[in-house]
């Protein structure tokens, strides 16, 4: 368990560094941001239910029950990022899904499968806590360049998750060693997998913006 503490302070801590450098300022870059959040939050429900499905009802009943309340809400969550979008004066389709959003969902669907429904719970972990320590503050910068109405999907993030966090982690104190083994390996690989969505919206939104110049 401490080793999964250690390594969510850590990856987290790493991002809200790096998150304060990143051009936000930049509409492209924000709007890039959120089509890229709409991709990979369109699966948020799908690996919930495709985890809590695999879950027996002998050991992991509440585990299972518990997965299907915050299935439940998480739904529509991906229309928030939408919305946001098309009050920026954008569509996903103005920026397509790039790699690093591939890389950073599809392996979920791996590890529920082949390794332990569990796993799941190091990609929520991470997401969460993120939303707990960077949407408040992010929010608020976002909110004075664009308007609230751009910035639906970070404030109801910013609001909800704090309670999200809370609920994981008394999850997580029922789970044994291996589980805990797994989802600490999926939030350190999630990790790495977002910082790297980060900086190919960021380089693919300067290339864009080179290509309109040039
Ligand atoms: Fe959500």
């Amino acid at each position: 368990m401490q080793k999964l503490k250690m390594a969510l302070n850590q990856s987290v801590g790493q991002l809200q560094n790096s998150y304060e450098s990143m051009p936000w300022d930049n509409k492209e870059f924000y709007a890039n941001y959120l089509a890229q959040t709409f991709y990979y939050v369109r699966h948020s429900t799908r690996l919930l239910a495709l985890s809590a499905g695999r879950l027996d009802y002998e050991n992991q009943q509440n585990l299972h029950l518990r997965f299907l309340k915050h299935l439940g809400e998480e739904a529509n969550h991906e229309r928030l990022a939408i919305n946001d979008l098309k009050n920026l004066g954008y569509t996903p389709k103005d920026y397509p899904e790039l790699n690093s959003t591939r890389f950073f969902y599809e392996g979920q669907y791996y590890k529920i499968e082949h390794k332990d429904p569990l796993a799941l719970m190091g990609y929520i972990l991470y997401l969460e806590v993120l939303a707990q320590n960077i949407c408040p503050p992010l929010a608020k910068k976002l909110t004075g360049l664009y308007g609230k109405k751009a910035v639906s999907f970070l404030l109801v993030h910013g609001e909800e998750d704090p309670h999200h966090v809370e609920e994981a982690q008394k999850l997580l104190a029922s789970l044994g060693p291996p589980a805990i083994e797994i989802i600490t390996e999926n939030l350190i690989q999630s990790s790495a997998a977002f910082d790297l969505m980060m900086k190919e919206i960021e380089e693919s939104t300067a290339v864009a913006k080179w290509r309109k110049t040039a």
